[in-house]
Order: C-alpha cells, then structure tokens, then sequence
C-alpha cells in the first residue's frame, strides 16, 4: 500500500536522530491513550475509528443528498465556521480548478458563510445569490454559535422569500447534534433534512463525518476515496513504532519544541494547500495551545511567501522549524517555452520541476540557515492521498497532545472572547457581566 511519508532527517541538528528514538516510550504511551481512551478527554475520541466504521449507508446518504441538492442548485451555501468549515474548505479548494468559481460550466458553485461576521460579506453573497437557485448546508455542532446563526437568519429568509417556505425547507440541510441546540430545535420544527455530528467527535476533528463530508461530495468530490484513503491511514498508524509515521511526526515535533523550537511553520509549494495550512492550524492550535504551552502554528504558501515571509524563516530568530508538504507529481504538464530574454537555462522543463527545485533550493537554504525541516509527502492531490493525510494529521495531533502534557480535546480558552462579546451585546443572562466588562472600558 502506498502511503504518505514523513522524512526526518533534516531535522537533525537541534536534535539528533537518539533524541526521536529515545521518545518511543513516551510516544508508544500517547498512541496509547489515543488508540485506548485513556487519557484526558477520552469522551472526544470517536474520530480514531471513524473511517473504517463510517457505514455505506451513511455515505449512500450523504451522496443521495448532495446529488438532490446539486441538481436543483446553482449555489449552495455552507454556513459554519472553525471545525464545522475548515475541513470542508481545505479539502474542496485542494481538489478544485482553481477558478472554477469564474467558469461558466454549469456547475454548482459552493460558498462559504458564517465563518465570520463581515457585513460586506454577507451583503455581496445575498446579491450574488439574488434571483439564483441555491441551498444552504448549515453546520454547527452545538447549534448555538453566533457566526452561522447570523448568517444562516440571512440567508434562511432569502431562500424562503425567493423559493417559497416548503422548497425553502427541501433545499436547507442541517448538519448538528443528535438532539441538543438551537438548530436541531429548528430543523424539527422546519422539517429540514438532518445528519448528526456524534458527540464524542470534537468540531476540529469532525471532517470526516457528514461536517466536511457533505460539502465535499455537493462540490463533486469522491468521498469514498477519501475516507478509503483515511482508512488506509488509520490501520497504518497504529503501531507502537517510528515507522508509524504519524507517532514519529508527533515524537520529532515535540523533540523540536523541547529543544526550543516553539514555532512550526507548515510549508507548501501548491498554492492548493492554503486552506489545507488553514485547517491545520485550527486542529494543532485548538489541541495544543492550553496551560502555558504549546507549538505556535503558523503556515506559508511558497514560493508565494518566500517573497514576505522569507527573509524572517531565513534569517529570524532561531525559535521555529518548518513542515513542508510536498506533493510529488502535478495534475497537469505544462513547459515553459523559450523566449529572448535570460530565462532560456529553464526553457522547455515542466513548470512543476522548477517548483521542486525550488522547493529543494528552499529546504536547504532554510537547514542551512538553522531552520530544522520535517517533510511529509504526498503523491498527488487526489481525494486518497488527501483522506490519508487529514487522518495522519489528526492521529498525530492526538498523540502530540498527549506528549506535550496537555488534553488535547477540549478548547476551554474559546469561551473567553464570546463571554465578552454577548456581554457587550447585552444577551440576556450576562448582566453581570455586562457591568463588570464596562467598568473596564
Ligand atoms: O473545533 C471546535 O470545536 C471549534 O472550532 C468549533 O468547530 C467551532 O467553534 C464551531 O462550533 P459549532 O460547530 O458548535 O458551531
């Protein structure tokens, strides 16, 4: 079975090779907790087993769903936001044309909203989608988030005002709890078509059920391959060894990070996977960040940010290592032809191989530099490949967590701005907090 690969040699320096291997225990003991349940928020692992147990049925489902909705659809919206977009987001802009949006082909268009609250926004996708045929996905598993709540009100009242109320409810999908919030309350009452979201699956972790699932296969997606793909990964990582590449990433990471590489920048050479570093962030972020600790996850699309961002990966302070993820072949081929200028040296090779050598040029001026690298390759951006690396990413992420000392399946710091945010906004039920978060201003 061909699978991604994690290459930790240029990352020696810092560390060394014994430094990894000496971390097996440790990293045999976090898989452990992932792979067992037992450890710190143990109620939030359903996400380890999901790709092999996900039933035809549910994808059957899904895909039924997604084909109604594209065939009477020219948009179809998907309001949520964090766990409940970026998966869908990451993996539809890595598979998609990169301007299908402006293609004229018939197609239905996907569109994000809820994952924030500009007005603009919200005001140009209700022109966009003025007199059009759309539906909406709305996606929150507690169904009480103010970001999608606004919006879903918006555009809810659009689609009933232009559909009429009853096609308005066919054409909305509620993707939300099994029986608890706001959204399951509205979606019984309106009658709209549901999928569940488990409890014991945390929204960073939920692309892989109907979450990121349902918006893949609307955007045309093969979800079977990639939860195939997840699959494939799930029973490959689940060794107590550094040939599981998902352990021996979470060990060298944190290897690094004790070494006092506090921040990781996770590169790409494919301006596909700016979405994919967006996801990344969010999963690695919201797990590790927590009581005083935690890498920084930071992501650069290259060689795009090498002309921002460069000089400070090369030259800045000595506190980061960096991720690359290489994807080994393109989709398409395409040469760069000859010309009277003084670019003629790369005249005739394939564009993809001036990009891998800038990507090799790029790892090793940054090792150079004091830059520790870890490389993680791809075969293809292709839905197998993407389902192998989103699970790679989450096992690691469990098993990193765990290393790192902290659980990392809860986010208790996400409260913190929304507690000031409704007392600011005066919800009932905050008044107290309202007066002391005025005293303050
Ligand atoms: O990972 C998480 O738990 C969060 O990022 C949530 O996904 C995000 O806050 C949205 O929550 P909800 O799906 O409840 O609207």
């Amino acid at each position: 079975m061909k699978t991604i690969k994690v290459n930790i040699s240029n990352a020696f320096g810092a560390i060394s090779e014994g430094t990894v291997s000496g971390m097996l225990p440790e990293a045999s003991e976090a898989l452990s907790k992932v792979e067992n349940g037992t450890g710190a928020g143990n109620d939030f692992l359903g996400w380890v087993k999901l790709p092999l147990e996900t039933t035809p049925d549910l994808v059957d489902d899904i895909m039924a769903t997604a084909r109604r909705l594209r065939s009477e659809c020219e948009y179809v919206v998907c309001v949520g936001i964090g766990g409940s977009y970026l998966g869908a987001k990451a993996v539809i802009e890595a598979l998609s044309d990169s301007f299908a949006a402006y293609r004229e082909d018939g197609s239905t268009k996907v569109v994000f909203a809820g994952q924030n609250i500009g007005e603009d926004y919200m005001h140009e996708l209700l022109q966009l989608l003025d007199g059009k045929k759309f539906g909406i996905v709305v996606i929150s598993k507690s169904g009480t988030t103010t970001e999608p709540a606004i919006a879903f009100r918006l555009l809810k009242e659009k689609l009933e005002k232009q559909a009429g109320k009853k096609k308005a409810a066919e054409l909305t999908v509620a993707i939300t709890d099994a029986k608890r919030g706001a959204l399951r309350q509205l979606a019984t009452e309106e009658g709209y078509k549901t999928f569940v979201i488990a409890d014991n699956v945390g929204g960073r972790f939920s692309v892989l059920t109907p979450v990121g699932l349902l918006p893949i296969a609307v955007a045309g997606f093969d979800i079977r391959a990639l939860l195939h793909g997840a699959a494939e990964m799930e029973e490959a990582t689940k060794a107590a060894t550094l040939e599981n590449q998902s352990l021996l990433y979470a060990a060298t990471r944190n290897a690094l990070y004790r070494a006092g590489k506090k921040t990781e920048i996770l590169a790409n050479f494919n301006p596909k996977l700016h979405y994919f570093g967006e996801w990344w962030k969010q999963l690695y972020g919201e797990s590790e960040g927590k009581d005083g600790k935690g890498i920084f996850p930071a992501a650069v699309d290259l060689t795009t940010d090498l002309h921002s961002m460069g000089q400070w990966i090369q030259e800045g302070e000595r506190t980061i290592f960096e991720t690359v993820i290489s994807v080994e072949t393109s989709e398409h081929e395409l040469r760069v032809p000859s010309d009277a200028d003084n670019l003629n040296y790369i005249a005739g090779k394939r564009i993809d191989e001036v990009n891998k050598m800038a990507e090799l040029g790029t790892r090793i001026a940054h090792v150079d530099g004091g830059v520790p690298n870890i490389q993680i390759t791809i075969p293809a951006l292709h839905e197998q490949w993407l389902g192998q690396l989103i699970y790679f990413f989450e096992k690691a992420c469990g098993i990193s967590g765990y290393l790192l000392g902290v659980n990392p399946f809860n986010q208790p710091g996400v409260e913190a701005y929304k507690r000031n945010m409704f007392a600011l906004l005066e919800k009932p039920g905050y008044e107290n907090e309202t007066a002391a978060i005025r005293a303050k201003m």
